[in-house]
C-alpha cells in the first residue's frame, strides 16, 4: 500500500472521529489530555514564559489543556495538523476554553514543517510520528526535535510500534494504516540513541486494542505505545 492511500485512508478516519466527537466531553477519546502531558506540568512551575509544540496536535486534546495551564505567563503553543479539519476545531476549541492568545494553528505535514532550533520548552508529538512519509523523515524529525529544545525543556513522545489491523466482523487482516511501523525494539533504540545524555523521565511499552473506523469497516487495531519523555540537561 503506498503513502498517498494511507493519507486518504487517515485522513477519511480523522474527519469522521473529529466530526463525531466533542473536546473534553465525558465519555469520548478526547475527554481528557493524556496524564503523561499533564504530569510534566510541575517541571515548569518556575518558568517565566512557557513555548510548546505539538506535532500532530488533532482538535487540542493536549495543547489547550497546556495552554490553559500556563495561559498566567506570556506563553505560546504552535500546533501542527496535515488535517485543515483539526485545525479548523483546534481554533474553535481554543476559542471556547479562552486561550485563542496562546494557541497557534498550523496546516502542514509534520515532514514539512521546521522546528526552529533552540526554541521549545516542550515538544509533543502523540500517536503522531508514526505518520511521516519513512522511517527517513522520522529520524530527520527527530533530529530537528532535540536541536528544537532549550535547556531544561522536555520531550513527550507517544508512538505506535507493531501495529496490525483486523476487519472486526471478517477477521480478515488489513494492511495498517501507519505510515512508518517499526518494531517495537527498534523503535525505542532509536529514541534513546538520539536523546543520549538526556535525563529520561519515562520510557514504557504497552500493548493496546481499539477500534478505528477505516474504508467501509471497523478494524481491529493492535499496537505497542511506546512512550518516551526525556529533560535536556546541561
Ligand atoms: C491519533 S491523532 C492524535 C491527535 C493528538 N495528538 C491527540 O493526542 O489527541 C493523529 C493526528 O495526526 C495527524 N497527522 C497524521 N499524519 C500527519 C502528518 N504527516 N503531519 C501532521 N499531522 C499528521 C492527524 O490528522 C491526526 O489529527
Amino acid at each position: 500500500m503506498n503513502i498517498q492511500s494511507i493519507r486518504e485512508s487517515e485522513r477519511n478516519s480523522h474527519i469522521e472521529l473529529y466530526s463525531n466527537e466533542e473536546l473534553y466531553k465525558e465519555g469520548s477519546w478526547l475527554n481528557k489530555p493524556i496524564k503523561t502531558v499533564t504530569d510534566l506540568f510541575p517541571l515548569f512551575e518556575e518558568c517565566e514564559k512557557f513555548r510548546a509544540l505539538d506535532l500532530g496536535c488533532g482538535v487540542g486534546r493536549n495543547s489547550i489543556a497546556i495552554a490553559k495551564q500556563f495561559q498566567g505567563i506570556p506563553c505560546r503553543v504552535d500546533c501542527v495538523d496535515i488535517l485543515e479539519l483539526a485545525i479548523e476545531k483546534l481554533m474553535e476549541n481554543a476559542k471556547r476554553f479562552g486561550v485563542e492568545e496562546c494557541i497557534h494553528g498550523i496546516v502542514s505535514p509534520i515532514e514539512e514543517f521546521e522546528i526552529v532550533p533552540e526554541t521549545y520548552d516542550l515538544i509533543l508529538a502523540v500517536s503522531a510520528l508514526e505518520h511521516v512519509d519513512s522511517k527517513e523523515s522520522l529520524v530527520k524529525k527527530l533530529e530537528e526535535i532535540r536541536n528544537g529544545i532549550r535547556q531544561n525543556g522536555v520531550v513527550c513522545l507517544v508512538v505506535n510500534s507493531e501495529v496490525t489491523e483486523r476487519n472486526k466482523e471478517t477477521g480478515e487482516e488489513l494492511f495498517p494504516q501507519f505510515e512508518v511501523n517499526l518494531p517495537t525494539e527498534e523503535l525505542q533504540d532509536i529514541l534513546h540513541r538520539f536523546f543520549v545524555g538526556w535525563e529520561v523521565l519515562k520510557s514504557t511499552v504497552r500493548a493496546q486494542k481499539y477500534d478505528i473506523p477505516r474504508e467501509g469497516c471497523i478494524s481491529k487495531l493492535s499496537t505497542i505505545v511506546v512512550t518516551f519523555v526525556a529533560r535536556k540537561r546541561g
